[in-house]
């Protein structure tokens, strides 16, 4: 059986990006009957950025009602909280040890956000050190993650190629999967969608607020009757990666014959979310409504999450002589 890791960060509310560049992708890999996925919210990694304790749990319980109104099999699958988890911060002191300084210090997250960010924690230091030791604490072999994260699992490696180097084969070497098509959602100004820049798309969101967010995509200032270029309209692309080929290539026509407006491209792409995701959207409000449902599913795999890491622990405790 592969195991294959992925981790949410729970900060924020989650959104079209997430959806479709991990969660659905993530869904799809878990549904393999030779994979077993290990699901988790990494609200551990989101302290370095909110320190709002009540936000952080609105976020992990809005992220797990997204996995879950996605059919995420929690019985095949380990679906957990990473802070329930304890002992992968004791494995990360230990990793931290076969850490060379410069391997952090250079990595382009921290560059990125230490010149951006005015609250430049230790924990956006250390970073990768945790995200290596959610990896390797399940001997995860499959981590599906973005573009962005391409340089944190190659860090992950280098310290588990460290550790074995003096005591043997010890970590399995994971490998990232990085979906290179996958093309990186645009927000509702056109850069990438996160919640960082708050140009999401909540498709859970009630009906008028949703469509007040996509009533608000940003394009330009050609008039009503011209012909418009899809290929360079935001409200275009994000239409296309979720309709039909018939539905993209009615919508492009309308873009080319001019007396079209964006308004009624945009009225087009609220009615195709709600028809699309009515499914989910409906699921996503039962589980917010029943949060014990979520806690319950949580610990469930919180129980099978902590037996494994115990275990891998035990092993390193025992290698370096603190048992
Ligand atoms: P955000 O940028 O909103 O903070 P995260 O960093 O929490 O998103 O990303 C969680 C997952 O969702 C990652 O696997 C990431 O690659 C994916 N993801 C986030 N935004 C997008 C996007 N705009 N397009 C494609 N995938 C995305
Ligand atoms: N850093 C990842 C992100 O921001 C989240 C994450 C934390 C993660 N630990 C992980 C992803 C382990 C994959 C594996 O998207």
């Amino acid at each position: 059986m592969a195991k294959v890791l992925t981790g949410v960060q729970s900060s924020g509310s989650p959104h079209l990006g997430n959806i479709l560049g991990a969660i659905l992708p993530a869904i799809e890999n878990s549904k393999i009957s030779s994979n077993i996925g290990y699901i988790f919210i990494a609200d551990l990694h989101t302290l370095t950025s909110i320190k709002d304790p009540e936000l952080i749990k609105k976020y992990v319980t809005e992220i797990a009602a997204a996995w879950l109104a996605f059919g995420l099999d929690t019985n095949k699958n380990i679906f957990f909280r990473q802070s329930r988890v304890i002992e992968v911060c004791e494995l990360k002191w230990y990793l931290e040890c076969f850490t060379p300084y410069p391997m952090l210090a250079n990595a382009h997250s921290f560059k990125d956000k230490s010149n951006n960010l005015s609250d430049v924690n230790s924990g956006l230091f250390t970073y990768p050190v945790l995200m290596a030791a959610d990896i390797l604490i399940y001997d995860a072999e499959i981590v599906p993650v973005g573009k962005d994260q391409k340089q944190h699992l190659e860090i992950t490696r280098d310290i588990a190629k460290s550790f074995n180097h003096k005591y043997g084969d010890f970590f399995v070497l994971p490998k990232a999967q990085i979906n290179e098509k996958l093309m990186t959602i645009p927000g509702i100004d056109g850069r990438k969608m996160s919640k960082s820049y708050g140009n999401t798309i909540n498709i859970f969101l009630p009906d008028k607020e949703l469509k007040k967010t996509i009533m608000s995509i940003k394009t330009d200032s050609i008039p009503l009757d011209q012909p418009k270029n899809p290929e360079t309209c935001n409200v275009f692309k994000i239409y296309s990666l979720l309709a039909n080929d018939n539905q993209i290539s009615q919508l492009k026509q309308n873009y080319l014959n001019g007396n079209y407006g964006y308004g009624n491209a945009k009225k087009e792409l609220f009615t195709l979310i709600l028809d699309k995701f009515s499914k989910q959207r409906i699921e996503f409000d039962k589980y917010i409504k029943n949060k014990d449902f979520i806690e319950k599913e949580l610990e469930l795999g919180e129980s099978k999450a902590r037996e494994i890491a115990q275990k891998k622990i035990n092993a390193i405790r025992k290698i370096l002589k603190y048992n």
